[in-house]
């Protein structure tokens, strides 16, 4: 990009041209939506409401930081931690399964929009999210699908030019905090892709705890492009004197530049055994921890 400060300027006037009356966007609090959220709030003060949908799906502590960093907007924090669940109860086939939370994502949405007479949408898709939705390779991105059941006047994407790294220089430019410019991508449907099988509240918690505790040992000590724990299975193990049936830990931490592409991060055997020892022992349930050396392509990033 030429000039951050540029396309800011261009990125609200655009918003200004082409919203006029109530809008509203999803924020989840990633880099994209957050960036889209502050350039709308500065385009349209009151009329934009961002909508942040609490779907159960979260990682530790996000929904309270959200609040805390932007409770300054109007923003509107909804409680659908009991809906995506039901949606997700028998599912285990993972596009069933992208589609339910998508399809609770949506249904959420329309009932907000409707309530607050939201003619506008504003979305925060970047570049590579257009070519892999073009490409087939994701079914479900961002809040894939919206625009078709939704009826808006219009729906705007500020940032569908950018690439990550684009959006992360606008991220801070715009004074945006360190935890949010420098953030790691997380898949709109949540921990969900990250736990194989059926979504079940156990399982949530336990995936959920993982997650914290792999971010606090690996984020800021090595940076990785992304890196989170993943629920993989059940296996044996032994805790304590007895024989346990548990979970198998997934620890992934890769490299990569947009996503397209990813290769796992060679990692310290020290840090390894450590991230081992805290998720075995915070977390009564879990019987094994391995780690995913496989790059992207064969693999994915996430496990489903
Ligand atoms: P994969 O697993 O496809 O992930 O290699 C590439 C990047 O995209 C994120 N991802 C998603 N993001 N909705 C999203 O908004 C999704 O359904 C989704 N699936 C994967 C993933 O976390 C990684 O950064």
């Amino acid at each position: 990009m030429v000039n951050v400060d540029k396309f800011i300027e261009k990125a609200i006037q655009q918003i200004k041209d082409e919203i006029n009356g109530p809008a509203i966007i999803a924020l989840s609090g990633g880099v994209d939506s957050s960036v889209c959220a502050v350039l709308a709030q500065k385009a349209l003060g009151e009329l934009l409401t961002p909508i942040y949908i609490d779907t159960g799906l979260m990682r530790k502590g996000e929904t309270q930081r959200i609040k805390e960093i932007f409770g300054y907007m109007n923003l509107l924090t909804i409680n659908s931690k009991e809906r995506f669940l039901n949606a997700l109860k028998g599912l285990t086939d993972p596009e069933e399964k992208r589609m339910a939370v998508g399809e609770a994502f949506i249904r959420v949405f329309e009932e907000e929009a409707k309530e607050l007479n939201a003619r506008y949408l504003i979305q925060g898709t970047i570049y590579p999210d257009r070519i892999e939705s073009e490409g087939g390779i994701k079914s479900h991105h961002n809040v894939g699908g919206l625009p078709s059941v939704v009826d808006f006047d219009s729906i705007v994407e500020p940032i569908s030019e950018l690439y990550k790294d684009e959006v992360r220089e606008v991220a801070q430019a715009l004074g945006l905090p360190k935890e949010i410019f420098s953030r790691m991508p997380f898949p709109g449907p949540g921990l969900s892709v990250r736990i194989i099988g059926e979504v079940t509240q156990d399982k949530v918690d336990v995936v959920r705890e993982a997650n914290a505790i792999v971010e606090e040992e690996l984020l800021e000590p090595f940076k990785p492009w992304q890196t989170f724990a993943a629920i993989i299975g059940k296996g044996t193990g032994v805790k304590g004197d007895q024989r346990i049936h548990g979970w198998i830990i997934a620890v992934r931490a890769v490299e990569s530049r947009d996503g397209m592409t990813a290769g796992p991060m060679e990692l310290p055997w020290n840090v390894l055994n450590k991230i081992e020892s805290r998720i075995t022992s915070e977390i009564p349930d879990v019987a094994r921890v391995v780690y995913d050396i496989t790059p992207k392509p064969p693999a994915t990033i996430e496990f489903e």
